[in-house]
């Protein structure tokens, strides 16, 4: 298993880029604006991993609602794997129910899929291809 990165829910973007970097030295990486599905994201280098800083962009989304819900904090790790059809049909024999049950394209450009929370411990947890 190898973590390809945390997401973590912010209110403010540009403020939580500025903490990573004041309080752990971290550096941007890229950024990324997805419409439709109403966020804009950071991501921060942390080593062979980074951290995706979730910002989102109206309430009525995913991460706009886990906001209003949770308030800011850790939204999903994300796995890396090389074959992600083989992910996911791996994931559904063990009886893991996936959100995405077909690939898309992340904010990476690479494709991914979403493995539901309570299927993980209550960890919502994204397949990333590499
Ligand atoms: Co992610």
């Amino acid at each position: 298993m190898r973590i390809h990165h945390v997401g973590i829910a912010v209110d403010d973007l540009e403020s939580a880029i500025e903490l990573y970097g004041v309080a752990f030295g971290a550096q941007l990486a890229h950024r990324a604006t997805n419409e439709k599905d109403g966020l804009t994201a950071a991501f921060l280098r942390a080593g062979d991993a980074e951290v995706e800083l979730l910002q989102p962009l109206r309430e009525d989304t995913p991460v706009g609602k886990f906001l209003a819900k949770r308030g800011p904090g850790l939204h999903h790790i994300a796995v890396a794997v090389p074959d992600i059809e083989k992910a996911i049909a791996d994931a559904r024999a063990r009886g893991l129910e996936m959100i995405d049950e077909e690939p898309r394209i992340g904010l990476h450009g690479t494709r991914i899929a979403f493995v539901h929370p309570k299927s993980v411990g209550g960890v919502l947890t994204e397949f990333v291809e590499t």
